[in-house]
């Protein structure tokens, strides 16, 4: 695996606006950092504010270190187009509250990566009760995806929406009865299903939005960004077994650095060779194959409907037009 010379080589303007959901650490700081110093403006949406600020002060030092080495493509500012907003995806008024904001000063959005995410968190429930991995990876994108939709269809030429998912939607289960885990009890609550679940209904929402969404200028693509060394770890340090496979295959290299792992998304959202691509599931920069349950279009629809009606107090009619099947 290369260095930064191995990422797509694009020049790109301020005029470009790309959202990344979580893009204060992990694959999603990496991802929002290359982004900019290949030239667009960055957005960073993050619930911390005081962790987005420092992560934004790290970027801009890490763009002039990139420079002094004469590293290849980056943009000749001399400092990062990086924003940041406030967004907590456990909370649906939060995430309303950011559409507002956003919709309030941006009138474009060009690239929005679906990032942000919990791993194998314990069994919890959001203020607005649902399993908090659900919403945190699933549900609080789709409404953010819903209502930021009209923007993007506005945006011009080659917008994109990017689910960063996860292999672990090979260990899900579908059964939307179950989809909250309240028949679990804390001790019993299946940690890493629950988790997979929520990376599976990425990628059946990418089906069910492209499926929808038949106009050129809109594409919706999924990914795997490999096992990566971030603080995705942080939720299940419990899990002591786990962990220390975690924290030693870092040490180890076997895991990705956060570069590495960001590569496949900033190459869905930059690559100009996917400007058309649509419905991939993306495993280290190529295009893989989500598994059969992901593509059950019965259960794509189902999930779609089920998604729908959690979020009936927050989406309205002028939302659901887009939404609706052709
Ligand atoms: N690491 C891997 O091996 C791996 C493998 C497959 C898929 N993924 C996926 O890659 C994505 C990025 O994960 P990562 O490995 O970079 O993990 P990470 O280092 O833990 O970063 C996760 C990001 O999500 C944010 N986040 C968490 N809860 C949030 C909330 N309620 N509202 C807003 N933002 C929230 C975090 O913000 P705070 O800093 O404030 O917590 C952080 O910015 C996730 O979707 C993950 O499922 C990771």
């Amino acid at each position: 695996m290369g260095g930064s010379e191995s990422l797509p080589k694009v020049s790109l303007t301020t005029d470009r606006v790309v959202l990344v959901t979580g893009g204060n650490t992990g694959i999603g700081y990496e991802t929002a950092k290359w982004i900019a110093m290949r030239g667009a403006r960055v957005i960073i949406a993050c619930r911390s504010e005081e962790r987005a600020k420092s992560a934004i002060e790290r970027m801009q030092n890490e763009f002039k270190m990139e420079k002094s080495k004469g590293a290849l493509g980056l943009c000749s500012s001399e400092t990062l187009a990086l924003e940041f907003m406030t967004l907590d995806l456990s909370s649906l008024r939060s995430v309303e509250t950011f559409i507002n904001n956003f919709k309030a000063k941006e009138p474009k959005l060009h690239v929005l990566l679906c990032n942000a995410g919990i791993g194998l968190h314990e069994q919890n429930y959001t203020e607005d009760g649902f399993e908090i991995m659900f919403q945190v990876n699933y549900l609080a994108h789709f409404l953010l995806v819903a209502k930021l939709l009209p923007l993007m269809l506005n945006s011009g030429e080659d917008c994109r929406l990017i689910f960063v998912s996860s292999e672990a939607h090979r260990t899900s289960s579908f059964d939307l009865d179950k989809a909250q885990g309240k028949h679990h009890t804390k001790e019993n609550f299946k940690r890493l299903m629950y988790y997979g679940n929520s990376k599976l209904y990425q990628i059946m929402q990418m089906y069910c939005l492209n499926r929808r969404l038949q106009v050129a200028n809109l594409t919706v693509n999924s990914l795997h960004p490999g096992l990566v060394n971030t603080e995705i770890n942080r939720n299940f340090d419990d899990m002591k077994c786990l962990s220390c496979c975690f924290r030693l295959g870092g040490s180890l290299g076997m895991i990705k650095t956060p570069f590495h792992g960001a590569k496949t998304s900033i190459s869905a959202a930059v690559n100009p060779q996917f400007k058309d691509t649509r419905d991939a599931y993306y495993i280290d920069m190529r295009i893989g194959r989500p598994n059969n349950l992901a593509r059950d279009q019965r259960k794509q629809e189902a999930l779609w409907k089920y998604s729908v009606d959690c979020l009936k107090d927050f989406l309205k009619e002028e939302d659901l037009q887009y939404l609706e099947k052709p």
